[in-house]
């Protein structure tokens, strides 16, 4: 974990954007797989990983702003858990480890809250995403299951977001471990991506990789010669020359933060015409998106940047025709882009999505619009230094949508339909990079993945090297 300091700090200024009552941070429990004993790996939530930094299940965190006190609620492991587990520190000592003074039995959580509600003071807590957390919370604040969610508290949730989208260095640096291990799992997919190959052979690969370097996957491993589906996980085609294999993978570290990349490559190792000729518009657009990162743009601007560089390649493709602009303005781009360029991206890969995605991508000045496509940008708000986020642009022929949308007689001054129908059998590309917002720009995070098609070529013509760090560094 980060020194105390760090965790002291989160939450003195958690104190202060809040003002008054008590925050309260359920951590998660272990959760049975298929039965009890046996337990998913166990995941900390990530708010109370980053306001109390422990990776223990079955504790709670309070922040009294009150009282201006910090507690930890956990028990003890008992001699059944050492035979089992072996000897654990006391929840005093892991609690003095994150600057924490005041540690009690779990189960001494329950009096202190009705305390705190008969006083009149306010339990703010987070919306929760487990069954188990809401029924704890229902619990410990005699609401109904039902209704906790709608309890999550708007203050906290704005408070939380305020601190934890704005990265310090010791998160970048953490961010960039994770990015380290996501430039051994590419590579070694790219050198994987052979004729003969199944999908799966690849994607249980990288996802070794990632345990061995760093931790579990910060999301499934999505990897498909299938890649006009956006998050595919189902992994049993064999390779064969003439597709392209896109993986969407990235690794999470000890302390949680992600990584979240995207690559497209051909499989065997050489593009083809069209393939390049497309591909070569995902990366300019992927390219243009990350010139033009700097704090005070808005990122739905960034997005529509990326829209107007996929026209005018497809227009030059003549997949599309007619002005650019008014295309983008009528949705034209959907067609070939229907979802956002990114999003905020730290402890969690889709960085706090649990809060809301409204409250993380967008403020009181930037709001979602109800049109296809654009209603999916999970990120639209002015950007600040220390944003990290991801620059994902992608051109995907679905052939449900092609049909839908002509159909429907959707665009037809914008799509050259009879050529589209001979790219129903393409896939799809998508390029994303994990980028940190600075004060005068923007940085590509991590150890350059190879992405242009000259790079790729000549990492998918070299040998695979052993996993160990030392053999990529
Ligand atoms: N890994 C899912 C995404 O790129 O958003
Ligand atoms: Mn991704
Ligand atoms: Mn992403």
């Amino acid at each position: 974990m980060f020194n105390r300091s760090v965790y002291k700090s989160r939450r003195d200024a958690l104190k202060k954007e809040l003002k008054s009552g008590i925050a309260l941070f359920p951590g998660n429990v272990d959760a049975a797989f298929n039965y009890p004993a046996n337990q998913y790996h166990f995941r900390q939530d990530s708010n109370f990983s980053y306001f109390f930094g422990l990776d223990n299940p079955g504790f709670a965190g309070v922040v009294d702003v009150d009282n201006n006190k910090d507690y930890i609620f956990g028990n003890d492991v008992d001699m059944d858990d050492i035979i089992w587990m072996g000897a654990q520190p006391l929840v005093k000592d892991l609690a003095a480890q994150v600057g924490v003074e005041n540690s009690f039995p779990y189960n001494d959580l329950a009096d202190f809250l009705k305390k705190a509600i008969t006083q009149g003071r306010k339990i703010h807590f987070l919306p929760p995403y487990r069954g188990e957390t809401v029924i704890e919370l229902s619990a410990l604040l005699d609401i109904p299951n039902a209704e906790v969610k709608s309890h999550a508290s708007v203050d906290l949730i704005k408070a939380v977001v305020k601190q934890r989208e704005i990265k310090d260095k010791n998160e970048i640096a953490e961010i960039e471990k994770a990015m380290f291990t996501a430039y051994v799992m590419h590579t070694t997919a790219m050198k994987m991506a052979m004729p003969g190959m199944v999908e799966q052979d690849i994607a249980g690969t990288i996802e070794g990789i990632s345990l061995a370097l760093t931790g579990p996957v910060s999301f499934p491993v999505i990897l498909s010669v299938d890649g006009q589906t956006l998050h595919n996980h189902s992994h049993h085609n064999v390779l064969e020359k003439g597709r392209m294999m896109v993986t969407d993978a990235g690794s999470e570290t000890a302390l949680h933060y992600a990584s979240d990349i995207t690559r497209t490559v051909p499989v065997g190792g050489k593009f083809n015409a069209r393939q390049a000729e497309i591909y070569q518009i995902v990366l300019d657009a992927n390219m243009n998106a990350i010139k033009a990162i700097k704090p005070g743009v808005l990122y739905r601007d960034i997005h529509f940047l990326a829209a107007r560089t996929i026209v005018d390649g497809l227009k030059a493709a003549g997949l599309m025709k007619g002005d650019t602009e008014a295309a983008v303005q009528a949705g034209a781009h959907t067609l070939f882009l229907p979802h956002g360029l990114g999003h905020m991206m730290g402890l969690d890969v889709h960085d706090m999505e649990g809060l809301g995605e409204d409250y993380v991508g967008y403020d009181e000045t930037v709001s979602r619009s109800t049109e296809f496509g654009t209603a999916y940008l999970r990120l639209a708000k002015a950007l600040k230094p220390g944003f990290v986020l991801t620059v994902e642009p992608g051109i995907y022929f679905i052939p449900d949508l092609i049909d839908q949308f002509r159909n429907e007689g959707k665009f037809l001054d914008f799509v050259n339909y009879d050529k589209l129908e001979t790219y129903k059998d393409f896939g799809g590309i998508r390029i994303e990079d994990d980028v940190l917002v600075t004060p005068d720009g923007c940085r590509v995070l991590g150890k350059p993945i190879p992405k242009t098609i000259e790079e790729v070529e000549k990492t998918m013509a070299e040998p695979r090297e052993w996993i160990k760090k030392e053999n990529f560094i």
